[in-house]
C-alpha cells in the first residue's frame, strides 16, 4: 500500500466514526489544516517533476476531496444528533399546569353593571355618564329641589369646596346625569347612567359610597305605561324569571310628577325571600326596588325642553342592592371591604359573560 492509500485507510474510517463535533474538528485540522498531513502532501507537488505531478497530483487531490466530503457528511450527522438531543432536553410539556399569578376576578358590582348595560342596550338605551363631584344646580336645583326645599334634607350630602370657591357636592344620586343629558343632546333620549353616588350614611344596609343606575326616556307621547313595560322587561331579564310581578305605588320625588315607587313580588322559600311571584299570595310579600316617575314639567323646562312637546319617564335604583337580591349577599358593607375571601366567593371570572338566557357563566 502506498503512503497515500495508507493515509486514506487511516483517515476515512476515523472520520466516519468521529464521536463528536470537536473530535471531528481536530481531525479536520490535522489533515487539512496548515500543518495537516494532506496539506503537506499538496506542498510536495511543487518539488515534483512534471511526470510525477501528472500521476501524483490527481491522487492527492482525490484524497483531499474524499476527506473533505467525509468530514462534511459526518458533520451533518453529528449536528443533526446534537439538535435532536437539544430538542429532547428542552421539550416543553404543554400539559403541565402553568405557573401563573392567581387570576383576578370581576367584582359583583361591575358584573351587575355589565348585565344592566346589556339588558338596556337590547332595549335601545345608551350609557351616559356624569361627574361624581357635581354642582348644586345639576344635583338639586335643576331637579326641582330648590335651596329651601325640605327634600334637600332627605339627602345627607357631602360638600366640598370647588376651585372657584363655590360649593360642590359629591353627587347624592345619579339623577344629575338626567340634567346633563337633556342639556347636551336633543330628544328622543334613551339612556341609562350607572355610577358611584355618595351619602353620609353608614350601617349594614348603607355605605357612604354606593352605586345607582339611572334611566331616562324623553320622547313624544311617553306615558306611565311605557315606564311600566320597560321596568317589567328589565326586571324579568335581570332576575331571569318570567313570573316577576310589579306593584306601582304613588310616591314623591321632586323631579317626577307623578312619582312612583316600584315594588316587586317575592315568595318565601325556606325562610328566604326569593324574587318572583305575586306579592299578595299567602307565601308572598312585596319589596321596594325602584324609584321612578314621569319627568316633572319643571325639570324639562329647566333643561330647555317644552313639556307640551316632550314627555318622559325616569327611574333610579341601587346597583349594589340589585346585586344582593340576585346573588344572595346579605351585608352591603362587604362589597367595599376588599376581603379577598368574599371576592373569591362572590366575584366573577374575567371571562364569565352575562347572558340574558342562561345566566352568568352558562
Ligand atoms: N334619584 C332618586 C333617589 O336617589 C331615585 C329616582 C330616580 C327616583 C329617578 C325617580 C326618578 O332616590
Amino acid at each position: 500500500m502506498s503512503d497515500l492509500d495508507q493515509l486514506r485507510a487511516d483517515l476515512i474510517p476515523a472520520i466516519e466514526q468521529a464521536p463528536a463535533l470537536d473530535a471531528l474538528e481536530s481531525m479536520r485540522v490535522s489533515a487539512l489544516g496548515k500543518q495537516g498531513s494532506i496539506t503537506a502532501l499538496l506542498k510536495t507537488l511543487g518539488g515534483m517533476t512534471p511526470e510525477q505531478r501528472t500521476s501524483e497530483g490527481p491522487r492527492i487531490h482525490s484524497l483531499r476531496e474524499a476527506v473533505t466530503d467525509a468530514i462534511a457528511a459526518r458533520k451533518a450527522v453529528l449536528e443533526a444528533d446534537a439538535l435532536a438531543a437539544k430538542l429532547a432536553a428542552e421539550r416543553v410539556d404543554l400539559t403541565l399546569p402553568a405557573d401563573m399569578p392567581p387570576p383576578g376576578g370581576v367584582h359583583p358590582v361591575a358584573q351587575v353593571m355589565d348585565e344592566l348595560a346589556e339588558i338596556f342596550a337590547d332595549m335601545g338605551f345608551a350609557v351616559a355618564t356624569g361627574p361624581e363631584i357635581e354642582d348644586d344646580w345639576h344635583n338639586f336645583t335643576a331637579l326641582n329641589i330648590p335651596e329651601t326645599h325640605p327634600a334637600r334634607a332627605m339627602h345627607d350630602t357631602f360638600y366640598v369646596d370647588g376651585p372657584d370657591g363655590e360649593r360642590r357636592v359629591l353627587r347624592t344620586h345619579t339623577s344629575p346625569v338626567q340634567i346633563r343629558t337633556m342639556t347636551s343632546q336633543k330628544p328622543p333620549i334613551r339612556i341609562i347612567a350607572p355610577g358611584r353616588v355618595y351619602r353620609s350614611d353608614s350601617d349594614a344596609t348603607h355605605t357612604p359610597m354606593f352605586h345607582q343606575i339611572e334611566g331616562l326616556v324623553i320622547d313624544k307621547g311617553i306615558t306611565l305605561a311605557h315606564l311600566k313595560w320597560t321596568l317589567e322587561t328589565f326586571l324579568k331579564a335581570f332576575f331571569e324569571r318570567d313570573d316577576i310581578v310589579l306593584r306601582l305605588r304613588p310616591s314623591y320625588f321632586p323631579f317626577t310628577e307623578p312619582g312612583v315607587e316600584v315594588d316587586v313580588g317575592f315568595t318565601w322559600i325556606k325562610g328566604k325571600r326569593v324574587i318572583g311571584g305575586d306579592g299578595n299570595a299567602a307565601d308572598g310579600g312585596w319589596m321596594e326596588v325602584l324609584g321612578s316617575g314621569m319627568v316633572h314639567a319643571r325639570v324639562l323646562e329647566n333643561c330647555g325642553l317644552d313639556p307640551n312637546e316632550w314627555q318622559g319617564f325616569a327611574f333610579g335604583t341601587g346597583v349594589d342592592r340589585l346585586a344582593m337580591l340576585k346573588y344572595g349577599m346579605d351585608d352591603l358593607r362587604a362589597f367595599f371591604d376588599g376581603d379577598i375571601r368574599w371576592l373569591k366567593h362572590y366575584g366573577f371570572g374575567a371571562l364569565d359573560v352575562p347572558t340574558l338566557s342562561g345566566g352568568v357563566g352558562a
